[in-house]
């Protein structure tokens, strides 16, 4: 069959290579793959910046944001024949640590997990794979192509959760959220903020366009000044883009007792002149939170398909700007300004 490989940490090695089916051995679950989004993650492995190959081999199958048909199923168990399904990025580490013990694999603690199409793990961009039924989540089936974006919501899920648990350490009723960044993790990001009825305010740098557009599409404000001028004293910040100034930016522009969320994997090798003493004096005096927020486990999975399956289904369709065959994989990968999900697709759906 085919699958997308690459030597992770080498540029251009990247090919559309034969691979033998997946084995037995990796679950009684088989599945084929529908379609794979596209993100900064996959762009960053297939530029030769990141990425780990599985143990004693020297390409990795990339792929973790899925969707897929199940061909295979145990008779009786959580997942059957023809289910739309989406398989979880993430694995514990054998350890396993405290937090893998408890499925809570997104705050795993030694590192050493292991992640789907990311980190010695092969991925989903191939045209069949295999999973043990605890890894796959089942997609409300009048979503079709659109649970392609369930991996991202869930990412979004678990930074709304941590928001949510660290705001409830007293009376918390927020009001307004700002979203930096207009990607596809800002705009879901979005998306929640409006499901949980809040004022919702998102930036980004495109005047115009299909990002303007979706975001006033969902009742929120689009923005591309600071944050200072979208909203006065947000009580949270969901930081999407990864960039340094606008972490700190967030940081010195959270109202008393907000929270700011971290999501963006940044590159480093940028430094900043910042006042760290009014910073943290401020932090301080308004009891403001940072924090940062990677993966998702398995509960904000089922809390991203109850959000996707709520949502509008015209809003989320406007999301996937561009599909292209898999033969094309190449042209998934040569971003647009005005995309924002970009997917390939592996088979009909
Ligand atoms: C994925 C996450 C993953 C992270 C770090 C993101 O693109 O969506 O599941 O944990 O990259 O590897």
């Amino acid at each position: 069959m085919k699958a997308l490989t690459v030597v992770p940490m080498q540029a251009g090695t990247a090919e559309l290579s034969d691979v033998e089916e997946p084995p037995d051995s990796d679950g009684p679950v088989l599945v084929e793959t529908i379609a794979i989004g596209i993100c900064g993650t996959d762009a960053e492995i297939v530029s030769g910046r990141y990425g780990w190959a599985p143990p004693g081999k020297d390409r990795l199958v990339l792929g973790h944001e899925s969707l897929g048909r199940v061909l295979e199923a145990p008779i009786g168990g959580a997942v059957a024949k023809d289910d739309l399904v989406v398989g979880i990025v993430r694995r514990p580490d054998p350890v396993p640590c405290s937090n893998c013990a408890v499925g809570e694999w997104d705050f795993c603690r030694n590192g050493q997990y292991t992640e789907r199409g990311i980190k010695q793990h092969d991925g989903y961009l191939s045209e069949r794979y295999r999973i043990t039924p605890d890894f796959v989540v089942k997609v409300d089936p009048t979503l079709g192509l659109l649970g392609v974006l369930l991996e991202p919501t869930s990412v979004v899920a678990k930074a709304w959760e941590q928001v949510e648990r660290i705001g409830n350490r007293a009376h918390w009723s927020p009001s307004s959220v700002v979203v930096t960044g207009a990607g596809p993790v800002g705009l879901l990001a979005a998306l929640l903020g409006v499901q949980r009825g809040l004022e919702v305010h998102v930036i980004d740098q495109m005047v115009q366009g299909v990002k303007p557009e979706l975001v006033r599409a969902l009742g929120a404000e689009y923005h591309t000044g600071a944050i200072s001028e979208a909203r006065k004293n947000p009580d949270v910040i969901i930081e999407c883009t990864g960039v340094g100034s606008l972490v700190f930016d967030a940081m010195e522009h959270i109202g008393p007792g907000g929270v700011v969320c971290l999501t963006g994997v940044s590159s480093g090798g940028r430094t900043l002149g910042i006042d760290a003493g009014d910073l943290n004096r401020s932090m301080v005096l308004e009891n403001e939170v940072v924090v940062g927020s990677v993966n998702a486990n398995r509960r904000h999975y089922e809390a991203a398909a109850d959000a996707l399956a709520k949502a509008d289904r015209s809003w989320l369709e406007r999301l996937i700007s561009r599909r292209v065959p898999l033969q094309r994989w190449a042209d998934a990968l040569d971003r647009s300004p005005d995309d924002v999900k970009v997917v390939v697709e592996v088979a009909e759906h």
